[in-house]
């Protein structure tokens, strides 16, 4: 089984970008941590972070073509894009939706997301272990 786990916008600065609320992790531990996680559970495990829409888009469109499971962290983008919210509507294969920081905990527009009622489930506020626990979930549906 493969998995796509999809980063958006910032979350390449990670570590260094606001460390208070996302933590010291860099992007590199996160992909670290999703490749030995996928390996423990015996699935292809690919980490791809972009701070461009239209590449997210390309990337959520190869996902529904090959039925790819997708772990999504859409950054700000999951607050208001609906061509987000669109290309995940077509994929084929389960979307779980993650935030490292808890979104409901924080400022009012970060409270609503386009992409959760499309998601199978939504993980905030663990950090970056709801990746792990999102490959876990995928895995187990394998
Ligand atoms: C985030 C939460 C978003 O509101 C924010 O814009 C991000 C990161 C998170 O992982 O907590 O870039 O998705």
């Amino acid at each position: 089984m493969n998995v796509l786990v999809l980063n958006g916008p910032n979350l390449g600065r990670l570590g260094t970008r606001e460390p208070a609320v996302y933590g010291s992790t860099t992007h590199d531990d996160l992909i670290a941590l999703c490749l030995r996680t996928g390996a423990e559970l015996g699935i292809e495990v690919e980490v791809r972070q972009t701070d461009h829409e239209g590449q997210m888009l390309e990337w959520l469109h190869e996902a529904a073509d090959a039925r790819t499971p997708v772990v999504l962290n859409a950054g700000a983008w999951t607050h208001y894009s609906i061509a987000v919210r669109d290309a995940c509507a077509a994929l084929t294969a389960p979307l779980v939706e993650v935030h490292i920081s808890n979104v409901h905990k924080r400022e009012q527009f970060r409270h609503h997301s386009y992409l959760s009622e499309l998601a199978a489930g939504v993980i905030v506020g663990l950090g970056v272990d709801g990746y792990a626990l999102a490959l876990r979930w995928l895995a187990g549906k394998a």
